[in-house]
């Protein structure tokens, strides 16, 4: 055997992903690909209206048409008390509407049919009775005396304010601010945005009216929660109910809420009887389902002259929509952006945050984003570049200055997070050698000279993810703990069965990668099994870049554990005590005596056939983890521009990604998810933006509206490296996931303001269309001649 061949391809192997052999053959199972023996099809009326008040629905019409079974509304729904649902944020939801609808794309009514096109074709027949309502599109709307009031049926609820919430030390940070030389500020808006996965939403729901099992195929990404959830909603018993979440064409956090779609199946299939399909078309994703961002934020930095950060301070305005509904896990009210302060050693600083009900679909959902991190991280970095402009000092210069110093951490920071480990400069020196940083300004000099517009942004980003210690995090009460089962066979292969449930990060590769590392079980010796609730063990999803600093550790000590009874076979076998066992993947052997030696595999086969006496059989085992922190993932991005000042087109002539994930356990798969990252910031930054009008009408209900980068559009990518191990985690890695779409906007458009500094321009809120860039360089020029 060569070496080539006994290498275990544990942690640090680029593995090619083991779920790929189907995916690149068309051999996935998504929902859509699933027919069960009498399943009917439903499909969704939606509110055409924002805001209006139902004076009735007649389905009279549509419930005549053939192949049609049954027309469901909200009035039916209520007499099963199913009219409205809990939210995963603590408020209420309508499943279908019956008082009045808030806002347009809303669920009215769902046909129920022997054929999908009949459903479909049925819900024009609905005839609904509608008067419209004044609409509120905006917090700022929300907030005016005489804004009407939307959500009239909680009892109590006299405005459209849902929460206040604040974080950090005011006081300190007043005395911060009033001790600076100088205070700079920035108001901006980060749009609402869509995660927009390839794949829709849907569900089978499959109710066995005689055995009371409920067997609900649905695209989600927190198989357990939602079975939780129907249960307490629904009143089943868990045990009957089993969620099985097939191949996800992604999720993004678009996944994780519980929509209407999902309960009016259910409902629907056990009233009928048969097994009920519902998968939205991309429209109705795009209205109607796990909106993001949609944040305005004003922030203050107070420094002193050098440059010396002295607090933050940040007022945030959030538009929920119509309902609560942001699945976020923490009692922090708008997730975890007190990250503000993010890379730098900021003595004081304080975060006040406001959420308001508007007419629009539930939003604030975390696209690929630990709840709120994204606008924090986009906020600090650029109000941190404007410090630097304003004090005369070059951004990296200012960054480098304030940031954590490598000895500070772990590092708690003035809102109350403890950084587990960082290397800023690091990061730093490395993106600033690879981007040539020093040589680029004399470029951009030399450019400006000729009257060209170039421009240099830069991002230091600090991250928060892998929610999270059982003190602090929960949804509905649930404690964020996950869990990660691992049996080896008697032919050494074996099964691991975890929480997470993979919509293409590749978990199929890298859990088994981490089972390999310990134990020294080929990766492809273990097959990974996850979105089956019958046939997993229970934890919270996969979102928010958790699944490594939490699965990944799950996995990680479920394996110790097995380790710890195949080390007392192996000494059985070998015939010493067990301390005079030596383990090196994949071989056990006798301390001295290096030739006395079995392998995993070896002891694998032993714990079913020849087993110490006293001893239980097999090799099999349990690990539920609950994180003692967060992790802390960090990197600085660094862009080049050019604007064309006639058209205000840019384009991305460099950008370089300096990521520290710590260890990464299959680097291609780490690389993989940094290209998708810096692909939607970029998408973010530049394009991607859902509007509505002034009646509420959502402008961005497909994608000839709603712009998503294509391969046409999207920069080159240099990638980079550092890597600094969390203290934390058993194996020493962090998330990743969500680090490129967190940290690369604001070095996009820190980028852009750059070209634009001199010309007097100081912010452009995103996306940075050439239209927009185009109006301010002309608003500039204006200003400069008036
Ligand atoms: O929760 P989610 O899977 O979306 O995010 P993640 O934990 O950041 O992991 C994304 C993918 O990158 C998974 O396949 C991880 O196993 C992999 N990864 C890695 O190989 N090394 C790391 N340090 C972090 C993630």
């Amino acid at each position: 055997m060569s070496a080539h061949e006994t290498e275990i391809r544990g942690v640090g192997h680029s593995v090619k992903r083991k779920e790929d052999a189907r995916f690149i053959r068309g051999k996935g199972t998504y929902i859509d690909d699933i027919h069960l023996p009498g399943m009917l099809h439903m499909a969704i009326l939606r509110s055409p209206f924002a805001h209006a008040k139902i004076n009735g629905v007649d389905t009279s019409r549509a419930a005549a048409v053939p192949g049609v079974i049954a027309v469901v509304t909200g009035e039916l729904m209520a007499q099963h008390n199913l009219a409205w649902m809990p939210t995963l944020s603590g408020d209420t939801e309508a499943v279908l509407a019956t008082d009045k609808v808030r806002f347009q794309g809303q669920e009215v009514a769902a046909v129920v049919a022997t054929d999908p096109y009949i459903a479909r074709d049925a819900l024009e027949l609905i005839d609904v009775d509608y008067d419209a309502l004044g609409v509120v599109i905006s917090p700022q709307q929300a907030m005016a005396s005489d804004a009407p009031l939307i959500r009239d049926e909680k009892e109590g609820q006299t405005d459209n304010h849902i929460y206040h919430w604040e974080s950090g030390d005011k006081d300190a940070t007043d005395a911060a601010f009033a001790s600076a030389d100088t205070i700079v500020s920035l108001d901006t808006f980060y749009p609402r945005s869509h995660p927009s996965p390839l794949e829709t939403c849907g569900c089978i729901a499959d109710v066995d009216g005689a055995t009371g099992q409920a067997t609900i195929y649905m695209t989600t990404q927190a198989p357990h929660l939602i079975r939780t959830v129907f249960a307490l909603v629904a009143g089943l018993p868990e045990e009957n109910i089993r969620v099985i979440s097939p191949d996800l064409g992604g999720g993004f956090g678009n996944k994780v809420p519980v929509y209407p779609g999902y309960v009016v199946a259910t409902a629907a299939s056990l009233l009928l009887g048969h097994p009920v399909k519902w998968i939205e078309d991309r429209s109705e994703n795009l209205i109607s389902t796990g909106f993001a961002r949609d944040f305005h934020m004003h922030g203050e930095m107070a420094l002193k002259s050098d440059g010396t950060m002295l607090g933050l301070r940040t007022s945030l305005l959030a538009d929920e929509g119509a309902f609560h509904a942001d699945a976020q896990p923490s009692k922090f009210k708008v997730g975890l952006f007190h990250i503000v302060t993010g890379s730098y050693a900021l003595p004081a600083a304080h975060v006040e945050a406001d959420g308001y009900y508007t007419n629009k679909a539930p939003g604030g959902v975390a696209y690929r984003c630990s709840f709120r991190v994204t606008e924090a991280s986009y906020l600090i970095e650029r109000l941190v570049q404007n410090a630097a402009y304003e004090l005369g000092l070059d951004p990296a210069d200012l960054r480098k200055k304030n940031f954590v110093p490598q000895d500070a951490f772990p590092y708690e920071s003035a809102t109350g997070f403890v950084y587990d480990s960082g290397d800023y400069h690091g990061a730093m020196d490395k993106a600033l050698e690879m981007i040539g940083y020093d040589e680029l300004r004399k470029e951009q000099d030399a450019k400006r000279a000729e009257g060209k517009l170039w421009g240099i942004g830069l991002a230091s980003f600090t991250e928060v993810v892998g929610a999270g210690p059982h003190k602090d995090y929960d949804i509905i009460g649930v404690k964020m703990n996950d869990g990660a089962e691992l049996r080896v066979h008697p032919t050494g292969k074996a099964i691991l069965k975890i929480s997470s449930k993979t919509q293409g990060q590749g978990h199929e590769t890298t859990f088994a990668q981490i089972v390999a590392e310990e134990l020294g079980i080929q990766p492809e010796d273990v097959k990974v099994q996850h979105g089956d609730t019958d046939n997993t063990p229970y934890g919270l999803g996969t979102y928010a870049s958790r699944s490594t600093p939490t699965v990944g550790a799950a996995t990680a000590m479920v394996s110790r554990r097995i380790l710890e009874k195949a080390r007392k076979i192996a000494a059985h076998l070998l015939e010493v005590s067990e301390e005079d066992v030596e383990f090196e993947r994949p071989t056990f052997s006798v301390k001295g005596a290096p030739d006395k030696a079995v392998t995993i595999q070896d002891v694998a086969f032993a714990a079913y056939t020849n087993f110490p006496d006293g001893m239980e059989a097999g090799l099999e085992g349990s690990y539920y983890y609950d994180p003692p922190n967060l992790t802390f993932p960090f990197g600085t991005y660094a862009v080049a521009v050019e604007v064309d000042p006639d058209t205000g087109v840019w384009h991305v002539t460099r950008m370089v990604a300096v990521d520290d994930c710590g260890v990464r356990i299959n680097p291609m798969i780490v690389e993989g998810q940094i290209h998708g990252g810096l692909t939607e910031g970029y998408g973010i930054a530049a394009m991607e933006q859902i509007t509505f009008d002034e009646a509420g009408n959502c402008i961005g209900s497909n994608f000839v509206d709603y712009l998503l980068p294509t391969a046409v559009e999207t920069p080159r990518f240099e990638l980079g490296e550092t890597v600094t191990p969390s203290p934390h985690h058993p194996i020493g890695a962090k998330g990743v996931g969500e680090s490129a779409t967190v940290g690369s906007p604001a070095a996009y458009v820190n980028a852009v303001i750059d070209a634009l500094w001199p010309l007097g321009v100081r912010n452009i809120d995103m996306p940075l269309t050439s239209a927009k860039v185009w109006e301010a360089i002309e608003a500039a020029k204006a200003g400069a001649s008036a």
